[in-house]
């Protein structure tokens, strides 16, 4: 794992509001949706002072169970009215495991139709003005709500499991180069890997897989993500799913979590605060098991924290 790295070393997208994260694979079931809202944890963990905001541009709704605190009650705002109002202002919800949400639109049909300018959700995320980081969750597609997503992101993570999704990735790094964007935002990260699974060629199908996405030359995370059955339980053995963070501390794939957010971290210029999160005396991190998160308390700061300053420079006066 240590020999791998990212290729280029790209700069964050002009400053704005808050750093963006996008998960994001035309091929459905390559672990989007778990990447996105775990990494949601993981980011509030180790940056406690840092809120964290997760959107899903998805009507499955996954994202609603796992950080909605009471049932859902009809005629809740979501997604949906967040876009009318053109701001996530009261839309946004404070959810488990402290990490705030926007509750996912009944029907994302219907909000497509409002998405044709690519820039919208950039202007709605830019006029929310969130003080802290926001992942975003998309659907298997390419369509107009996840080049939103594209136009409002910092970095796009996108997700290789095998060939196909391998395929897929082409597809958005080449709606990439061709757009304004470019493919210097664009991350591949290895998921569900089973380091057993052999490729034609003799090799294992991880190793084929990262020679592929190195001779294409597109950046990377080094730390990819197993395939665990502990992780397939805790998203599908009841209807809320639940944290790695909280529910798999100990295995492979919690550890393999943490190193890649704090690779993400690293690569939107963050690293520094959670390394002074993880310091001696300084540790507010469940992740080292120094006390327990408060589940949708987030603590709060009386000082200003340094997370706050970096992203109070970041703002736009
Ligand atoms: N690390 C993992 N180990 C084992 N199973 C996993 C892992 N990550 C995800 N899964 C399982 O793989 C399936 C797909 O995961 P997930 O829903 O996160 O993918 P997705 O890309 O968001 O799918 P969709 O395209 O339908 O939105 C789920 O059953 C999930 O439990
Ligand atoms: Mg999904």
């Amino acid at each position: 794992m240590g020999t791998f790295r990212v290729v280029t070393d790209a700069p964050p997208a002009p400053p704005r509001c808050a750093p963006v994260l996008v998960v994001s694979s035309n091929k459905g079931g390559v672990g989007k949706t778990t990447l996105a809202v775990n990494l949601a944890i993981y980011v509030r963990a180790l940056l406690e002072d840092l809120p964290v905001l997760a959107v899903g541009l998805d009507d499955q709704e996954t994202l609603d169970r796992m950080f909605a605190l009471g049932l859902h009650k009809s005629g809740e705002r979501n997604l949906k009215h967040g876009w009318a109002q053109r701001s996530l202002e009261g839309v946004i919800q404070l959810g488990e495991y402290g990490v705030y949400f926007v509750p996912s639109p009944p029907d994302v049909s219907l909000l497509k139709g409002r998405a044709e300018n690519p820039l919208t959700l950039r202007r709605i995320l830019e006029s929310t003005a969130w003080r802290g980081i926001i992942v975003i969750d998309t659907k298997a597609d390419l369509e107009a709500l996840t080049l939103n997503a594209f136009h409002a992101a910092d970095r796009i993570l996108i997700p290789v499991a095998d060939w196909g999704s391998l395929e897929e990735a082409a597809k958005t790094f080449r709606i990439l180069e061709r757009s304004t964007l470019g493919v210097r935002r664009a991350r591949v990260v290895f998921t569900l890997v089973d380091r057993r699974a052999r490729a034609a060629a003799g090799s294992t199908l991880f190793h084929a897989l990262l020679e592929e996405v190195r001779r294409r030359g597109w950046n990377y995370y080094k730390t990819y993500l197993s395939r665990s059955p502990r992780v397939e339980v805790l998203n599908s053995g009841s209807s809320t799913p639940l944290s790695i963070l909280h529910h798999a501390r100990g295995t492979a794939v919690h550890a393999q979590m943490r190193e890649l957010t704090q690779e993400v971290l690293q690569d939107l210029g963050l690293a520094r605060f959670a390394e002074a999160a993880d310091a001696p005396g300084e540790g507010p991190s469940i992740l080292w098991g120094k006390r327990r998160l408060a589940a949708a308390t987030p603590r709060r700061s009386t000082a200003k924290s340094g997370v706050a300053n970096f992203l109070g420079a970041l703002r736009r006066p």
